[in-house]
């Protein structure tokens, strides 16, 4: 973890309450803390960080490290980084869909989240925008691999084929990708650890419809954005699922309820301050769809179009 990252975090299991953490350094390297903890000195929760990974989920839980399923899976890693980072590689079948998005961000003295971010290729876009990028995941997997990419400034990587087959990737990051103005945390888009404000670029990129309350992820996105010259980028297939999310949570996806018809008209009408939720209210500058392509193996491609919002305040 960049030691910069500490003055700009509190205590996610306090939030509301703007608890600032105390921080115990075991091992350092430069400007980075290896191994030491967080400390928060209200609840007396320590947070772990442990070969350059914080960990800073509420009341100190811990992610599992790697399991067969979901984002930690090596399948996951695999198809994560191809997305992310195939065209770099010259691929001819990369999805341009992260170009897209990056072409949406407007260049800030401030600091940018990127909330799922996942491999990191959105945070490095970032960082040649912006004065300082934090990515956060819930996925210890992706995290440890994004701090990886960001230590060595290059990627490279097995691509699985099939099964147990894989070939080698490898490519080099570009120039204008500023590593020293980014870290990656483990951190839950559902209770931010940051302070009220802190942010002029917020980004929520395919993970509304992954977190079992989509509301609450969008209350916390208007609490850490600025008020004044805040820009959020959000984007989304709106394949909702109800092993993740509950029906009734959902926005949009039902005939009924308190966000009937389609997701991005719902989310439209919140982002705009309709239901109080946004705070000064967003003006939507740019709205459209970016098709966007994850390669599972070399026989099996998911085909996906993201809506996207662009808003201002
Ligand atoms: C569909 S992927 C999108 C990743 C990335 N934004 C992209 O578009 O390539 C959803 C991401 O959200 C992460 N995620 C799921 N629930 C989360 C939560 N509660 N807080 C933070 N990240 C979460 C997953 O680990 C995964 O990286």
């Amino acid at each position: 973890m960049k030691k910069w990252l500490q003055e700009n975090l509190v205590c996610p299991g306090c939030l509301p309450r703007q608890i600032s953490l105390d921080l115990d350094i075991e091992e350092e390297e430069g400007d980075e803390v290896i191994d030491g903890r967080l400390y928060c000195p209200a609840c007396k929760t320590p947070y772990a960080i442990r070969k350059g990974v914080a960990v800073l989920l509420a009341g100190g839980q811990q992610p599992a490290a790697i399991d067969s399923s979901s984002y930690n899976s090596r399948g996951m890693l695999s198809a994560y980084l191809w997305s992310h980072y195939s065209d770099l590689q010259g691929d001819p079948e990369a999805t341009g869909a992260y170009q897209t998005w990056a072409s949406l961000l407007k260049p800030s003295c401030g600091i940018a989240l990127d909330i799922g971010c996942s491999v990191g290729r959105l945070s490095f876009e970032m960082s040649s925008t912006h004065r300082r990028t934090i990515g956060i995941d819930t996925s210890f997997s992706f995290i440890t691999r994004a701090r990886k990419l960001l230590r060595q400034r290059q990627l490279r990587f097995d691509l699985i084929v099939e099964g147990l087959l894989t070939e080698e990737r490898a490519c080099d990051f570009p120039r204008e990708w500023n590593c020293n103005r980014v870290d990656f945390i483990v951190a839950d888009a559902l209770a931010l650890p940051f302070t009220d404000r802190l942010f002029s670029t917020v980004s929520s990129i395919n993970i509304l419809e992954k977190v079992p309350n989509p509301l609450r992820h969008l209350r916390e996105m208007d609490r850490v954005l600025a008020a004044q010259n805040g820009r959020l980028v959000f984007s989304d297939p709106f394949s909702w699922d109800e092993s993740v999310t509950s029906p009734e949570l959902w926005i949009g996806g039902r005939p009924d309820g308190p966000f009937p018809g389609r997701g991005i008209d719902g989310v439209r009408h919140i982002l705009t301050g309709q239901n109080g939720i946004f705070t000064p209210p967003l003006k939507i500058t740019a709205s459209g769809t970016v098709p966007w392509t994850i390669r599972k193996t070399e026989n099996l491609r998911e085909h996906i179009t993201s809506h996207f919002l662009v808003g201002s305040r």
